[in-house]
């Protein structure tokens, strides 16, 4: 049922995004959700088990055999504190490019989604952070699915 919800959240923000929300998402306005996160520790300690979930998930792990997981980690920790208000810089490829040929579908996608909704579980992040967090995501769809 969760996981529904998040799903049906993600199409309707997809649908609700502007072409400019496309390339990445909508600036933050503050550092609320960056704090309410952790953190940088915060967000470093959710990397480490979002990536870990990757590599092991059944669904797409197979997509991240080969990703050294410490730079993916820091990837991910740049971008989610950029788009959560916090006081970074995101310095890798930008969602189109690093996704490009990877041939990803709506299913991965949101096996992606439901992988990082466990590990915000398991870091104890409440749930009403979880979907800001997933709502300042969601329009990232646009660059990263590429097949149906
Ligand atoms: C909102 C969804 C997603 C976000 C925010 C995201 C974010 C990122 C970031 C920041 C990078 C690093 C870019 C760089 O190298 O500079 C990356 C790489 C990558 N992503 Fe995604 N991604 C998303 C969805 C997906 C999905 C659904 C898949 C596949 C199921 C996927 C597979 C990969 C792979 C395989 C890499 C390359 C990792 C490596 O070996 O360096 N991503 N992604």
């Amino acid at each position: 049922m969760k996981h529904l919800l998040i799903t049906l959240t993600i199409a309707a923000l997809g649908l609700a995004a502007t072409p400019a929300m496309a390339q990445s998402a909508a600036p933050a306005q503050n550092d609320a959700l960056y704090q309410a996160l952790g953190a940088k520790p915060g967000l470093e300690a959710l990397m480490e088990v979002f990536v870990a979930g990757l590599k092991a998930d059944k669904r797409i792990g197979e997509q991240f055999k080969d990703t050294k997981s410490s730079y993916l980690q820091e990837q991910l920790v740049d971008q989610f504190c950029v788009v959560s208000g916090g006081p970074c810089k995101y310095q890798g490829a930008d969602m189109k490019s690093a996704h490009a040929g990877m041939e990803i579908n709506k299913a991965q996608f949101n096996a992606l989604v439901e992988v990082l909704q466990f590990a915000m579980d398991a870091r104890g992040i409440p749930f009403a952070t979880q979907n800001q967090l997933l709502a300042r995501l969601a329009p990232m769809h646009r660059d990263v699915i590429t097949a149906k």
